[in-house]
């Protein structure tokens, strides 16, 4: 028993610190793309191939092919028809369809306006927050996106086009102004009639959303199920669950297939709770993210609950791709200031979206430090994009652990537990993680340089966490 739980850790250790595959290189944080682009589909063979033609526009004419051309050409005619044909095909390569650039190449980072403001936001709150992101320099720690949540959508007109309600008095300069301050900008909406709120949804109307969103200037869209399920789910295929998922299913892809259509680069976020093992198809349809959980709250047992829901899920993730198990809550209700590290910790060990969604403008010089840690945002963003999981536990205490690209493993050791006697002291057992009995890293939560042995006896904190990066980690010899 004990030989096979050891080879059990030995293997997980491996898969751990296993040489990674090579990081693909410049990914910025805030799973900002870099500026390549990628064929997808038709329109990405068109601009492949547009792109060709712009190549061979610029290579010189070799001797046979300008006496195939015309033989009897002077050098001046040569010229010209070759200058004439380059512009040809200049023109063509600029009405080809572009692929947009690929987005979410680590978890989005940004703000939303949902848990802090959920029905009540406006136009100003959401220029305010885009200003707080640059004045308290999370912008410079990677927080890039400022997303309106629910409760922007008016009414549609005769033409269909929808309008913003009249706390979003004109939606295009807004996001004029978000991006003039270098950020981007997120929008929401249902692929039902209406929104969770009650607001007007796509549902028939996707193309025409689309749309809109790119002449805005929309970067992104959280599409969140609502009421598809009882209009159409429901109605359509009573008491027939494989068909309600493929409605559901379809219903993604119709808007994967309208944003894509607008050629702009949009971040697509899917919110149906983690219905139907979305990690699945989800990618499949163009998801970037998708929820696993219901809604979080800021509570530390719901923060725990979604916490356990994602065990198995790890493998889901990667650059492009996320498991999201839903915004920050950081700096929101009675979480105590151990809460709020736990939970961003572990967000950052779930390659997680990191969505603040607190007060910013009252925001309080802890939470700040707490949100811009950089060591700890680093996890999260590590561009190998590996999800980390709960290794082991011991009575009341979780260790997580995630591998980053170039080797390095950071662990994290959790104290879930409500009592300050549970699991105490706790004994880190390195070597049930396959590890050394000696290992050198740094607390990422304090910023120093620690040394961690076997057995050693940690005084853990109810609800607090030691999150420790080891860069060389040293594996227990066989
Ligand atoms: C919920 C969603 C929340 C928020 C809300 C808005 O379904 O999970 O994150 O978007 O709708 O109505």
């Amino acid at each position: 028993m004990r030989s096979s739980v050891s080879l059990f850790f030995t293997v997980l250790l491996l898969a751990l610190i296993s040489v990674p595959p090579r990081a693909p290189a410049q990914i910025p944080a805030g799973g900002q793309s870099p500026q390549s682009v990628s064929a997808q589909g038709n329109a990405g063979a068109d601009a492949q191939a547009a792109a060709q033609a712009v190549i061979a526009a610029h290579q010189p004419l070799s001797a046979a092919q300008q006496q195939d051309v015309a033989p009897v050409q002077t050098p001046a005619e040569i010229q010209a028809a070759a200058k004439a044909r380059a512009e040809a095909q200049a023109q063509a390569a600029s009405k080809a369809p572009q692929a947009a650039a690929p987005v979410a190449l680590t978890p989005p980072m940004g703000w939303n306006s949902w848990n802090h403001f959920a029905g009540n936001v406006t136009d100003k709150d959401i220029r305010a927050a885009a200003d707080q992101l640059v004045a308290t320099g999370m912008k410079d720690a990677g927080y890039i996106y400022v997303n309106i949540d629910d409760t922007w959508e008016g009414e549609r007109d005769a033409s269909g086009a929808l309008h913003p309600n009249a706390k979003f008095p004109d939606m295009k300069a807004l996001a004029d102004y978000v991006h003039s301050k270098g950020l981007k900008i997120g929008i929401y909406s249902s692929p039902g009639p209406k929104t969770c709120g009650g607001y007007e949804g796509s549902l028939g109307h996707e193309e025409q959303d689309a749309k809109m969103y790119a002449a805005w200037g929309i970067d992104y869209l959280k599409y969140d199920l609502c009421s598809f399920i009882d209009n159409v789910m429901e109605k359509q295929a009573p008491n027939d669950k494989a068909a309600q998922m493929q409605l559901m299913i379809a219903a993604y892809d119709k808007m994967n297939k309208a944003l894509k259509a607008t050629g702009r680069p949009i971040v697509f976020s899917f919110c149906q709770y983690g219905w139907d093992a979305v990690w699945e198809w989800g990618p499949s349809v163009g998801a970037n993210l998708w929820r696993t959980t219901g809604d979080v709250t800021a509570d530390w047992d719901r923060i725990y609950s979604i916490v356990t829901q994602q065990a198995g899920l790890a493998s889901y993730a990667g650059p492009g791709h996320w498991n999201d198990p839903d915004m920050l809550e950081v700096g929101n209700g009675k979480l105590t200031l151990v809460e709020n590290r736990s939970h961003f910790s572990w967000w950052a060990m779930l390659a997680a979206p990191l969505l603040a969604g607190n007060d910013l403008p009252n925001m309080k010089p802890e939470i700040k430090a707490i949100l811009t840690n950089r060591d700890v945002i680093a996890v999260d963003q590590d561009p190998m994009g590996k999800q980390g999981v709960r290794a082991y536990s011991e009575g009341e205490v979780e260790i997580w652990a995630r591998r980053l690209s170039g080797g390095a493993l950071v662990l994290g050791i959790f104290d879930v537990g409500d009592s300050r006697y549970s699991t105490h002291p706790f004994h880190l057992k390195l070597s049930k993680l396959g590890l050394a009995a000696t290992q050198t890293g740094k607390n990422l939560w304090t910023g120093n340089a620690v040394e961690l042995t076997e057995n050693e006896p940690l005084n853990l904190v109810s609800h607090d966490v030691v999150l420790v990066r080891i860069d060389a980690p040293a594996v227990l010899s066989q």
